[in-house]
């Protein structure tokens, strides 16, 4: 199975992601992951993307698409595809069509999760992973079981993103609206949209992406 999970900044696509690959065994595919990645590295694709991201805007339709393609590349041809964060523009949209039909996949689902917008700068100025592992935590709506200690891999060290700030959350979100948001009738028009709303806690949003796979 190969599925979309659109939304906001913050509104919640990795938390779910996160979920849905340990369940299932799918993969996760987030381009801002992998960009994030690339910065660490210092390749040439992290220094183009550095200061586009810490400005909150969209590195290039080319870049992520040839990310994209290349870690499907890298995977089983029967592990599902959780795409995360892509495609958010037009191009974007379309690229992937032809990336997934030269692969001989399909998309099966797009999962829109539903936010206030009012709420997602809280969600991401209180985000922090965990420096080993990546599991992601929250301030308030999900703290470690101990403190300073991460649930799933014991590590002591957490991080934030130099892009989980007010100013740039603002960036982040006019970009969504801008531009990713008027790609959802694309998919609407296939018949496969499953709206999920995204305010409710972390586990009914995971019974309805479930229950939405389902049908
Ligand atoms: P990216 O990394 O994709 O960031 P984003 O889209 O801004 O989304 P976030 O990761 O901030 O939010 P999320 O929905 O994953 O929320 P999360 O689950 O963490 O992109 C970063 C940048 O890279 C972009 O700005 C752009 O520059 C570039 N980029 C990436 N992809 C690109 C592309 N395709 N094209 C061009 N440029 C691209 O949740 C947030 C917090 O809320 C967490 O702390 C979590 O614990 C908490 N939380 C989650 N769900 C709930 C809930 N139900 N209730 C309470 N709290 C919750
Ligand atoms: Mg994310």
């Amino acid at each position: 199975m190969n599925i979309i999970l659109l939304g906001p900044p913050g509104a919640g696509k990795g938390t779910q992601a996160q979920r849905l690959v340990e369940r299932h065994g799918m993969r996760q595919l987030s381009t801002g992951d992998m960009l994030r990645a690339a910065v660490k590295a210092g390749t040439p694709t992290g220094l183009e993307a550095k200061a586009v991201m810490e400005r909150g805007e969209l590195v290039s339709d080319a870049i992520v698409s040839a990310l994209i393609g290349d870690e499907l590349d890298a995977m089983g041809a029967d592990t599902g595809a959780i795409f995360d964060g892509y495609p958010r523009t037009a191009a974007q949209a379309e690229s992937l069509d032809a990336i997934l039909s030269a692969r001989g996949r399909k998309l099966d689902h797009v999962v829109e999760l539903e936010v206030d917008e009012e709420a997602l700068v809280e969600r991401i100025t209180g985000r922090f992973t965990c420096a080993t592992c990546g599991k992601g935590y929250h301030d308030t709506f999900e703290r470690p079981k101990v403190d300073g200690v991460c649930d799933k891999c014991g590590g002591t060290e957490f991080k934030r993103r130099p892009d989980d700030n007010a100013e740039t959350v603002r960036t982040r979100l006019a970009e969504y609206r801008a531009k990713t948001a008027p790609i959802l009738p694309i998919y609407e028009a296939r018949g496969i949209v499953a709206k999920v709303d995204g305010m409710a806690d972390m586990d009914h949003v995971t019974a309805a992406i479930e229950g939405a796979l389902r049908t």
